[in-house]
């Protein structure tokens, strides 16, 4: 009763800016979505939320940015909460922040940013460089504390990750960890992730991007990290392979009626993962990906076919 009382607030917050979704609606109304737990606290977050580099970082960028505006009241229509920026992706945090403000949804939203000023190759960060940059983002982003922040790409962890934890443990933020999309940079995600009590690390995983499955998807488990996962499309990369390919009949057993929700099933049924992040900028593919959190998940001998079905395209 609830979830149906604040779906109604929300709606009429903002009733003219959401996108409704029938089945998604009676999945939200029957608890149908699929929610995943935050190991460190046991909180429980709906397992597909929305990303802000590619598309939408084009978008946040162009001179109407409007569209993202009903991207971010779909997700949140429709029982996503998660959305994953940085300040390295553009304008996205600071035109989404404004948006989300504008829909009086900011304690809706579970807000993960990043932070790094060591750039690429790296380099050393400076701390008071880290700190303005921090303080950026909470002001696009407009509340106390923000959900989640991440070390972007594993940047100067030994000056950054002192930082982002002395967030924390001052309520600022509450939870943090880093991110890595680079499989050479692997091993250095499994030092830091023995090492440090992180509750988060994001990563790259897809059905044809598995290598994170050897080691880090494991270890998250064993450590009790949660795991965002990043590139569920490879980007363009997938599209690409798919692009003019029939989906297969069988992915009706799963509940997928679409490409992106074959490839997000795919990356959902492993148990290591919490939430992943596609990005768009369309409501109609945002709507379709939160249909991947709805019905049944591939099991073990579902996804070896998806692998090895992906693994014959071209690519
Ligand atoms: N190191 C890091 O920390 C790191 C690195 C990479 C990514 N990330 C995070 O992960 C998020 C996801 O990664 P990504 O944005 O690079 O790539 P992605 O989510 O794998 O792919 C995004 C692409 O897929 C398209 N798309 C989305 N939903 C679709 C659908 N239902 N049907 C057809 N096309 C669809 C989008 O175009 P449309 O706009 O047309 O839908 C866009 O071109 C990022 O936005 C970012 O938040 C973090």
């Amino acid at each position: 009763m609830t979830k149906r009382r604040d779906f109604l607030k929300y709606s009429a917050l903002s009733a003219s800016a959401l996108y409704l979704n029938p089945s998604l609606l009676a999945a939200i109304e029957s608890g149908d979505m699929l929610k995943r737990t935050i190991p460190s606290t046991g909180e429980e977050l709906p397992a597909v939320g929305l990303g802000s580099s590619a598309t939408f970082r084009s978008m946040a960028r162009s001179s109407d940015a409007s569209g993202l505006r009903e991207v971010l009241s779909t997700l949140l229509a429709n029982a996503g909460t998660v959305f994953d920026t940085a300040p390295g992706y553009g304008d996205s945090e600071e035109v989404a922040g404004q948006y989300i403000g504008e829909l009086g949804l900011r304690e809706k939203v579970f807000w993960a940013t990043k932070m790094n000023v060591a750039g690429r190759g790296g380099g050393k960060a400076n701390p008071e460089r880290a700190l303005a940059q921090i303080e950026d983002s909470f002001e696009y982003i407009g509340k106390t504390p923000i959900d989640c922040m991440y070390v972007h790409n594993l940047g100067d962890l030994e000056t950054q990750l002192p930082i982002v934890q002395r967030l924390k443990e001052e309520g600022r933020i509450r939870y943090y960890g880093t991110t890595n999309t680079s499989e050479r940079r692997a091993d250095q995600l499994a030092d830091i992730m023995r090492k440090e009590d992180l509750d988060f690390v994001g990563l790259d995983y897809a059905v044809d991007n598995r290598y994170v499955e050897e080691e880090l998807l494991p270890l998250a488990q064993d450590r009790g990290i949660g795991v965002f996962v990043y590139l569920p499309f490879g980007r363009a990369r997938l599209w690409g392979r798919v692009s003019g390919v029939d989906l297969p009949e069988w992915a009706a057993e799963m509940g997928a009626s679409t490409w992106a929700q074959f490839f997000l099933k795919f990356v959902l049924a492993h148990p290591a993962v919490t939430v992943v992040t596609p990005a768009t900028t369309s409501v109609e593919h945002m709507l379709d990906n939160l249909g991947a959190g709805v019905g049944p998940l591939p099991d073990e001998a579902m996804r070896k076919r998806m692998v090895d079905f992906v693994d014959a395209l071209p690519s």
